[in-house]
């Protein structure tokens, strides 16, 4: 079966979307993101998603394509034409493609660029990683400075994710004096005595949609969860350590630059998190 990709008010067969080569997305990286995951066909924090992302265009001062009911109604015709049962959808806007190359911003009447395509992972909430857990590494975090904005801009976590794969590896955590940021693309949390301890917001890190609402539901089931930095020898003292995003939930962490951390297994703390997560978004999923 052929992909359906939306393109600018267009269902397409994925070899027929195309985008300028003048779009600001491409010259620039002058675009924003979502990625939103589906499962059993429903939309995992949709309302987040949108909220952010409309954040983010503000943010940039860039216009928004459309409103988010319109944005809804493609997820879902999306996840409908693609027969999508687990996966993610990746959403992309840019500041459009004026007919040339300028640093400047195009034209305010400029078309933005709206892309949406689907990812298919059949089994996307029973990966074999929540078993095992993951490695990962720790590196310099040389991303710009506004990275609670949601944009195209990820050479450097594709770097990060290349030193960790090439030191056999999962992934990187970055860190910015002397603490952890978060991960290549995820939040990155450690467990110490019962208490959960995960960077606080700021410029620094995304507002992860995951993020908001594991740490509400910690905080419904009387966890204790502390908002701060904290550093690498901290996270490798730590009982548990797990990372989130939309298309790895709650993902224990095993391994931090060769030290195992806690017994080396995926802990319990994260384990339940894991489950309240998926249980309680299943049911709010739209
Ligand atoms: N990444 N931090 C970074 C740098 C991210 O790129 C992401 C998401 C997160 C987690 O945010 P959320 O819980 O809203 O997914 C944190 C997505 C999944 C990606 O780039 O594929």
């Amino acid at each position: 079966m052929t992909r359906i990709v939306y393109v600018n008010g267009e269902y397409l067969p994925e070899d027929q979307a195309k985008v300028s080569v003048f779009d600001r997305g491409f010259l620039f990286a002058d675009g924003v993101y979502e990625v939103t995951s589906v499962l059993d066909g429903k939309l995992i924090d949709f309302d987040g998603h949108t909220k952010r992302l409309t954040r983010s265009l503000n943010e940039l001062d860039m216009r928004a394509p459309c409103d988010s009911a319109t944005l809804l109604e493609i997820h879902r015709e999306l996840v409908t034409r693609n027969d999508l049962v687990d996966g993610m959808i990746y959403l992309q806007i840019t500041r459009g493609a004026p007919n040339d190359r300028d640093f400047a911003y195009p034209a305010p009447e400029t078309e933005p660029t709206l892309v949406l395509f689907t990812q298919s992972k059949p089994g996307l909430a029973d990966s074999p990683m929540a078993k095992t857990g993951m490695k990962v590494i720790s590196i310099e975090d040389q991303r710009w400075g506004r990275r609670d904005i949601k944009t195209v801009q990820l050479l450097y976590p594709s770097m990060g994710k290349m030193m960790a794969k090439a030191a056999g590896c999962d992934d990187a955590w970055m860190v910015e004096d002397g603490a952890v940021t978060e991960g290549t693309s995820n939040n990155a949390y450690i467990i110490k005595d019962g208490t959960i301890i995960t960077r606080n917001l700021g410029t620094e890190i995304l507002h992860g949609i995951t993020r908001a609402a594991v740490l509400r539901f910690a905080r419904e089931a009387q966890m204790k969860v502390e908002e701060r930095p904290f550093t690498v020898a901290e996270a490798q003292a730590a009982d548990e350590a797990f990372i989130t995003s939309a298309s790895t939930f709650v993902m224990p962490v095993v391994e931090l630059d060769g030290q195992s951390i806690g017994t080396g297994k995926p802990g319990p703390v994260a384990a339940r998190l894991r489950e309240i997560y998926l249980e309680e978004s299943r049911k709010a999923a739209i």
